[in-house]
């Protein structure tokens, strides 16, 4: 593994920016190469073979950019397609699932939420981590249907997004849930409307800190990893128009990045 190649990165859309926002902090030596696929977005509604297909063609894109690791920050995508990627690169993949396990270890109630698209809800890693610990609590799944969309067109504040929210949330609550797994990585960014909507005391779930610790893992591992002196590049690339990328960047980051077009088939 040659050290100072980028780490690739990659999701429907802007989701995984919750994700490499929380790279960049845990690993500051590394330079990473972010694909936003929102032409395509969102992935929740797509068949698995469609999904597969995409995540295969924007792999071979961040391969050929010379990425040393692929990150797949969206969980839609890692349940559909992590198996067939790591069968088909000879590269290590991270993926992003729905964390189950620690709300179900920190739940008193016995009661815990997941809000994730459609299409997470099939996937085998979710339906393995619901088999080993359904027994000790109750699950409350919960597809956000229309979220994604509202985020990709920068409508995240808006008084819709708040409804839908509303909608998926309070049934939650009232089966008396103190975890909530947030099972898309498009949805961190709604965190100040969601906590609006709930009650103190229930905890919010974002998988992005444990997925940033388990890529430095997995580039210790590999002899991987950059020193944190070393100078790092971050590239930004969308199947779409890079406005709203750009924006929630600039949001994020407080500087400016540029966002470049690319098509890829
Ligand atoms: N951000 C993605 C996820 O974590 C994809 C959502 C979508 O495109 O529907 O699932």
């Amino acid at each position: 593994m040659i050290t100072s190649a980028p780490i690739g990165v990659f999701d429907s859309g802007i989701g995984g920016l919750s994700v490499w926002n929380e790279l960049v902090r845990e690993i500051p030596g590394e330079s990473v190469i972010y694909v936003a696929d929102s032409a395509n977005a969102p992935y929740g509604t797509k068949s698995r073979s469609f999904i597969t297909a995409r995540s295969s063609a924007i792999s071979n894109f961040l391969i050929d950019h010379g990425c040393k690791i692929i990150v797949v920050a969206c969980n839609t995508a890692t349940g559909a397609a992590i198996t067939a990627l790591r069968k088909e690169f000879d590269i290590p993949f991270i993926g992003v699932e729905p964390a189950v396990k620690p709300a179900a270890l920190a739940s008193m109630t016995g009661h815990i939420g997941v809000l994730a698209t459609a299409q997470t809800f099939k996937g085998e890693h979710f339906k393995r981590s619901i088999k080993l610990y359904s027994h000790t609590v109750e699950v409350h799944e919960r597809a956000g249907t229309g979220l994604v969309e509202l985020i990709e067109s920068g409508r995240m504040d808006s008084a819709e997004t708040k409804e839908l929210l509303k909608q998926y949330l309070i049934p939650m609550v009232e089966k008396g849930i103190d975890q909530l797994v947030l099972g898309c990585t498009h949805y961190p960014f709604l965190i100040p409307i969601i906590r609006e909507i709930l009650p103190a005391g229930i905890n919010v779930i974002d998988p992005a800190p444990a997925v940033a610790r388990q890529t430095k893992k997995v580039l210790e591992i590999n002899g991987g990893l950059n020193g944190v002196s070393a100078v790092s590049r971050y590239q930004f690339y969308t199947t779409g128009s890079p406005e709203n990328l750009s924006l929630i960047l600039n949001q994020l980051t407080s500087s400016d990045h540029s966002v470049t077009h690319a098509d890829i088939f």
